[in-house]
């Protein structure tokens, strides 16, 4: 009797073990989430909520809960919206194990009314409405973009100060007489303030989601003044320039812009790679690919350079956001901003070692547009 009063009780009910697993659910449970018995019995208490509410508090203490607990928790249906429930754990045990008996109360309507007035209503409507939308943002964008645009949002208020530190310590090295002691370490200052600033400006150069805007460029030409502004570093390194241009390429539409700053990028990270002289070697070459879903014509740009390779286990792991292993010299950006530029113009980025030494990165644009 007890059993089918539960399974019929007009309120969303669940059982679960003191580690979160989901022992028993009720109907009214089944049908204000949209899962079926069979989904709920698979998950753990956390899979009901929202992402952003899966580590709380209050799920690493199961075990300790000693009296009826209610918190407010936003849930996810299975159809991903969001609503926000008022969730009380009322612990008993059970074959001398702790288990919790959780009653679930949707209360969107409640935290509504509890809004005064109306136009707060209306903010409150809106900004749930926003929650949703930023919560589906969150699903199809990637972690690596939502890191990007919340780096990004930190990044741009330091852009201007920093700027201005800049400015101020470079006037102070005009002025000030070179045999000042003090110069060496406004020296740094000015250093260190510009180091900060490349950080900030591969940042923002991360998260900007402008959408290319493509018109034909010469990719030779592109790639050849890409050159010349790393002739300084080149030089340093002792670095030669090999261009194997097996072909006359077609002009192709891309943002010059967007996609010189791939090729400064990669290049960067070859001379890097190469600190006592060595070969970058240009190449471009049409590609034909058969099978799906890469079939097709692209135009591959290969940028390589004999330096000290990559490791296998830092080559999963090149495109990650921040991922570096050149210490505090690097932001570990470049090669995301590169793939996430690749993607917008539909293209691809790949990155290996070569036979021999060194590394090699194709750059794959496709020829039918
Ligand atoms: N040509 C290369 N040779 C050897 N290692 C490379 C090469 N290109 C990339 N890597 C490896 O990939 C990592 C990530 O590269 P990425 O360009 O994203 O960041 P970074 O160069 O470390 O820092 P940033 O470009 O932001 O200054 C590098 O730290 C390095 O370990
Ligand atoms: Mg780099």
């Amino acid at each position: 009797m007890f059993k089918t009063m539960i399974e019929e009780a007009s309120l969303p009910l669940l059982i679960a073990d003191s580690k979160g697993r989901i022992i028993f659910t009720n109907k009214c449970l089944e049908e204000c989430m949209g899962y079926t018995r069979r989904n709920f019995l698979k998950n753990n208490l956390q899979d009901l909520c929202a992402p952003y509410e899966q580590s709380r508090y209050i799920f690493s203490c199961l075990p300790d809960i000693k009296r009826t607990t209610e918190v407010d928790i936003d849930l996810q249906q299975k159809n991903g919206e969001i609503f926000t429930a008022n969730v009380s754990f009322a612990p008993f045990d059970y074959q001398r194990a702790r288990h919790l008996l959780i009653i679930v109360r949707d209360v969107t309507a409640r935290r509504i009314r509890e809004v005064k007035t109306r136009e707060d209503e209306e903010r409150y409507r809106r900004l749930l409405v926003e929650r949703n939308m930023l919560q589906d943002q969150l699903h199809r964008s990637s972690k690596v973009a939502f890191m990007g645009e919340l780096a990004a949002g930190i990044a741009h208020e330091i852009n201007n100060p920093l700027g201005i530190i800049l400015g101020f310590v470079q006037d102070i090295l005009e002025e000030i007489p070179l045999n000042d002691p003090l110069i060496e370490p406004i020296k740094i200052i000015e250093k260190e303030t510009a180091r900060c600033v490349n950080v900030v400006k591969n940042l923002l150069d991360f998260a900007r989601l402008r959408p290319p805007e493509r018109i034909s460029v010469d990719i030779v030409e592109l790639l050849e003044s890409s050159i010349v502004l790393l002739t300084p570093r080149i030089k340093k390194n002792k670095v030669s320039i090999k261009r194997n241009f097996k072909m006359e390429p077609p002009s192709i539409k891309v943002d010059p812009q967007l996609i010189q700053q791939v090729f400064l990028n990669i290049m960067i990270n070859a001379i890097q790679a190469m600190p006592d002289a060595g070969v970058l070697a240009l190449g471009i070459g049409f590609v034909h690919k058969a099978r799906s879903p890469e079939s097709g014509d692209w135009i591959r740009i290969s940028i390589s350079d004999t330096g000290n390779g990559i490791s296998k286990k830092a080559l999963q792991h090149v495109f990650d956001p921040f991922f570096t292993t050149k210490g505090s010299k690097g932001t570990g950006l470049g090669l995301s901003v590169c793939q996430r530029i690749m993607e917008d113009h539909k293209g691809k980025i790949e990155i290996e070692n070569r036979k021999g030494a060194g590394t090699i990165c194709n750059l794959y644009f496709p020829l039918k547009d």
